[in-house]
């Protein structure tokens, strides 16, 4: 995963990087962020964004739950003499309170909570920024999985995301367009015939739905966008940009 993260060429783990570059000075001028500023950076992965903001002066503390991601964040800041604390934590079990002008949680992260996760999530970033603080996320719409359609497909590889040796993947998704919920499932099987099966769900939202959640975690959408570089909302945009302020 860290590997696939760090890729240049794929936006599988986090954007490519004239993506987050883009993204970054965007997300900087429209939230308004000063050198000295704090930005919480949630599931930061190997700190691809947290890194950038500091660059800018910004004082930002990620927080991820993959050990290997922070290892990487830290030891990367650590030779680019980057001031940022690194929290290998469960964003869910966040206790911060009255920290941050921003947040931010990028790429999705969103889409793969149940609700009463996303519910909990949205109270520990309410209390983690300060009152008039930001919070800024991408989410899925139903029209990327129209774009995908459904998926059924295999493969058979040497070595891989899945597996370092020799591998066949059979992926299939599943719309369940009601509830907006996507089901990404991956069966790996390995040469000795071990059979593994990988589960990603997604909830999806429209517009009306984001804003609505939003609300009920006591956040107003301040914009809505088609990406977080600044593309202007469609109907027929795949992923939204959001930046919601928090109410008091
Ligand atoms: C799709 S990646 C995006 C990483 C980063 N935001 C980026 O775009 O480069 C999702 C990240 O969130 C982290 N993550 C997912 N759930 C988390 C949780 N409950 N607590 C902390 N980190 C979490 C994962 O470990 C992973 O690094």
């Amino acid at each position: 995963m860290l590997a696939t993260h760090l890729d240049p060429n794929t936006d599988l783990a986090s954007r490519k990087p004239e993506t987050i570059d883009k993204s970054v000075a965007w997300i900087m001028t429209e939230l308004g962020l000063q050198s000295g500023d704090n930005l919480l950076d949630l599931g930061c992965g190997p700190g691809l964004y947290a890194s950038r903001f500091a660059r800018l002066g910004v004082r930002v503390t990620g927080v991820d739950y993959s050990r290997r991601s922070i290892d990487y964040a830290r030891e990367n800041a650590k030779i680019h003499d980057l001031d940022i604390t690194y929290h290998y934590q469960n964003y869910l079990e966040l206790e911060d309170e009255n920290l941050y002008d921003s947040a931010v949680l990028i790429f999705g992260d969103y889409c793969v909570l149940k609700l009463e996760d996303r519910k909990k999530l949205l109270a520990n970033v309410h209390r983690a920024l300060r009152p008039d603080g930001l919070f800024v996320l991408d989410v899925t719409t139903p029209q990327l999985r129209h774009h995908q359609g459904d998926k059924c497909s295999w493969y058979v590889a040497d070595a891989g995301f899945w597996r370092p040796t020799l591998h066949l993947v059979l992926e299939n998704g599943f719309a369940y367009p009601e509830e907006k919920i996507f089901l990404d499932q991956y069966i790996v099987i390995e040469g000795d015939g071990r059979l593994t099966i990988y589960r990603n769900w997604f909830q999806d939202f429209d517009r009306e739905m984001i804003v609505n959640e939003l609300e009920n975690g006591d956040f107003q959408v301040q914009s809505l966008w088609s990406d977080l570089t600044g593309t202007p909302y469609e109907e027929s945009s795949e992923w939204m940009g959001v930046i919601a302020h928090r109410k008091p």
